[in-house]
């Protein structure tokens, strides 16, 4: 059941602290400060790493294939619908990763059976237990976020960036104390800002604008992305997300004092340029909330501040992102949306 909460989206909100807890355990090790995923053990540094996933899976690759390019290894992410093997570089030094919640999406999965046809090392990151790209594929990483019934993915994107995160350095073998201090951090960190958010209030200023952007730069990019996706899949009205320097090459051209901007600045991305950013949308009359880290450096600019705890840098996009699931669970409900099974849509598609 929905354990008192309205829709199976805000309680999936409300598990997220459990289910990054049970991604976590047993896989940092303090000790030797390294990350040991059991189910893995075998596997090796590849040459070059693919992603493929689609919608929020794939927001999730987009910031997990920064955490491994940051470790040095070469990775590239495609939307699995448009993985093309005989137009990609790809061999047996190549992993290709399919993250996927459901482990039936047909696109992903498709991918993958590519891959496998050329040789190609194949690992599914998954939620599902048994599912068909966890028995397609030489190995799989169970995230643990436990059942999602929500269409709308919450708790499995932040689950996938902290499996992300844990690859990232059980591949390449580096790994350091002060990021399994902010891993193990985390969950209590999302937790207090469950606790503390004031979404609802923002959600409730800003329902009836003409639409939503989302900007961020950097690692917090990907996070602009699925900010947007979940606005307009939860509450049907227009979002988009950018890496916030695209923004002055056309989107700016529909910013109004109609359409709020969300900026995600955390102390990892490069805060003057935001800061600039925001100045721009900020001129055109757009209602502004900054969602940071470092409030001190942007409150001048921001119509609203949505707090996020002090972090290790690489991960504030995964607490920015509880901001904005609540800003849009918020949205939907004040407009009365159908949250948990929006129209036109499916928990898992099984059709390309
Ligand atoms: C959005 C959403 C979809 C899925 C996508 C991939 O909230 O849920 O965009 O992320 O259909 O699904 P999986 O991860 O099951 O492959």
């Amino acid at each position: 059941g929905k354990s008192g909460y309205d829709h199976y989206m805000l309680k999936e909100i409300n598990e997220q602290p459990h289910a990054l807890r049970e991604c976590l355990r047993g896989r940092p090790r303090e000790l030797e400060a390294s990350i040991a995923i059991d189910e893995l053990e075998g596997l090796k540094q590849p040459e070059r790493v693919h992603f493929v996933s689609c919608g929020t899976s794939y927001h999730a690759s987009r910031y997990g294939a920064k955490l491994f390019r940051e470790q040095g290894i070469q990775t590239t992410t495609f939307l699995a619908s448009e993985y093309d093997v005989d137009s990609i570089p790809i061999d047996e030094e190549t992993l290709v990763v399919g993250v996927t919640q459901s482990g039936e999406t047909a696109d992903t999965l498709r991918a993958l059976r590519a891959a496998n046809s050329v040789g190609a090392e194949t690992l599914a990151v998954t939620n599902v237990v048994g599912c068909s790209a966890a028995r397609e594929t030489d190995y799989v990483m169970y995230i643990r976020a436990g059942p999602e019934i929500g269409v709308a993915a919450t708790k499995t994107f932040a689950s996938q960036q902290v499996a992300l995160a844990m690859l990232s350095r059980d591949l390449s073998g580096r790994c350091s104390s002060a990021f399994i201090e902010a891993l193990r951090a985390l969950p209590d960190q999302v937790q207090s800002i469950l606790d503390t958010s004031h979404a609802a209030a923002v959600a409730d200023e800003y329902v009836d604008a003409d639409a939503y952007f989302f900007i961020g730069r950097g690692f917090d990019a990907p996070v602009a992305l699925e900010g947007a996706l979940k606005m307009k899949e939860i509450t049907y009205k227009h979002a988009e997300g950018f890496p916030a320097g695209e923004l002055k090459h056309g989107p700016l051209a529909l910013v109004t004092e109609r359409t709020p901007v969300f900026a995600m600045i955390s102390g990892n991305s490069n805060i003057e340029r935001m800061v600039g950013n925001v100045r721009e949308v900020e001129s055109r009359g757009a209602p502004v909330v900054a969602v940071t880290d470092v409030p001190g450096r942007i409150e001048n600019h921001a119509d609203h501040v949505l707090e996020i705890p002090e972090t290790h840098g690489l991960f504030a996009p995964i607490l920015a992102n509880i901001q904005l699931q609540l800003v849009s669970y918020w949205v939907a409900n004040r407009l009365g949306r159908s949250i948990d099974k929006p129209r036109n849509l499916a928990k898992s598609v099984t059709v390309e």
